[in-house]
């Protein structure tokens, strides 16, 4: 496989520390090399360092010009929703108009309305549909992405989707556990029909699993049921939590061993300083809530706290139809008052962990898998600071450059 070199890189950063996932000072730790290169091979990076200290390259390398591009590493995006058919707009306009996400939600609307969307689709709609996701992704600098089922919550659809998301190059958990649909009378009666049904065959196809805890959705018993057999069927754990209301995600999460509680506006200095003690990384959505006019989850409290964090889309139709992680770093540092640098860190290594990938995606280092986003600015910083601008100017997966769009 021929070499890849990045040459005449204006910066190149990466968060320092290894020992995913980090915490406190170090989260903010970058390393900012000046007039850089960074060389692949293999699908790795090879080595990284000072254009002077670059030696004469042997045998056959393909050259990026780097000149007034910064790079970071490839963004991992460890919380969407991407593989869904239809949207909600219509709701977008009801809910601009004064209608909330609840009642939506409560009225059959809301990820109801997604469900039927995606059980009329055919599975390779539902794969076109992911791999159109993921471009939109890649084109904000995403090279890793996570992808949750949960908008079929019957056999056949859920297991669709997970296949969908492996055939696109996602990372699938299964959200088996997204609500209860209307053909079942209650959490527990749907809960008989998923875990014997659907939990033995997405076991194989998933690599965790994901329950929403909130008022309208999971108690906290069905979803202790719930993820206490996908863990004794060997799947990570995830849960929604405290988006709308504490109910216990937090304590529960801890309890189970669970990878992450994703969402956490609705966190109380409790839950900060349970999260704080404990191995389990807090996701922090900051599109979600943006996009549906909620509190910011309390970021600044749980990194000063000890926290490990990580930051993600929450990519999907109804609360965050936003797949870029460039303008999640930019409301991270507006909205959350992290630094670019723990924003930086937050959306690769601390996301990597979360999926299992830490040691191989989120540093720009020997080893490491070579996927890096070449910003159009000379101070990586701008990631943050340039709201809502289209900041991609290249981007490299696996030691290869990849198509835009
Ligand atoms: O993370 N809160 C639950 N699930 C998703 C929303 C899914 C939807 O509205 O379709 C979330 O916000
Ligand atoms: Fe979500």
């Amino acid at each position: 496989m021929t070499r890849l070199l990045v040459r005449d890189l204006a910066q190149l950063v990466t968060p320092v520390r290894t020992g995913a996932p980090l915490r406190a000072e170090a989260l903010g730790q970058v390393d900012v090399v000046e007039d850089a290169y960074a060389l692949c091979s293999e699908g790795r990076i090879e080595a990284t360092g000072r254009m002077r200290d670059l030696g004469p390259l042997e045998g056959e390398v393909e050259e990026i010009d780097g000149r007034g591009r910064s790079a970071v590493p490839g963004l991992v995006d460890c919380h969407t929703h991407a593989c869904f058919a239809g949207d909600r707009v219509d709701e977008f306009a009801l809910r601009a108009a004064g209608a909330t996400y609840e009642e939506l939600h409560a009225a059959g609307g809301g990820i109801l309305s997604t469900v039927r969307a995606t059980r009329a689709a055919s599975e390779p709609e539902l794969e076109a549909a992911v791999r159109r996701h993921r471009g939109w992704m890649l084109a904000a600098g995403t090279t890793t992405f996570e992808a949750k089922s949960g908008y079929g919550l019957d056999r056949d659809t859920e297991l669709a989707q997970l296949r969908a998301i492996r055939a696109a190059g996602g990372v699938p958990t299964w959200l088996g556990a997204h609500t209860v649909p209307p053909e079942f009378a209650d959490a527990a009666a749907y809960l008989d029909f998923a875990l014997a049904e659907v939990l033995p065959q997405a076991a194989r196809l998933a690599e965790a699993a994901d329950v929403f805890l909130d008022e309208g959705a999971f108690d906290e018993r069905a979803a202790r049921r719930y993820l206490t057999a996908c863990g004794e069927a060997g799947l990570a754990l995830r849960l929604h939590g405290d988006q709308f209301t504490e109910q216990g995600a937090i304590p529960l999460g801890i309890e189970l061993g669970a990878r992450s509680v994703d969402h956490l506006e609705a966190t109380g200095d409790r839950g900060v300083r349970a999260l704080a003690a404990s191995k389990v990384t807090g996701v922090l959505l900051p599109a979600s809530a943006l996009f549906l006019g909620r509190p910011m989850p309390p970021a600044r409290a749980l990194v000063d706290a000890g926290a490990a964090v990580a930051l993600a889309t929450d990519f999907n139709p109804g609360s965050a139809f936003c797949e870029s992680l460039p303008l999640v770093c930019s409301l991270a540092a507006t909205q959350l008052r992290l630094s670019p640098a723990e924003a930086l860190a937050a959306c690769t290594v601390n996301a990597a962990h979360v999926l299992g990938r830490a040691g191989r995606k989120g540093r720009i280092a020997p080893g490491y898998d070579a996927d890096l986003v070449l910003l159009d600015a000379t101070d990586w910083r701008y990631l943050a600071y340039h709201l809502g601008h289209d900041h991609v100017a290249g981007v490299v997966v696996g030691g290869r450059p990849a198509e835009l769009r």
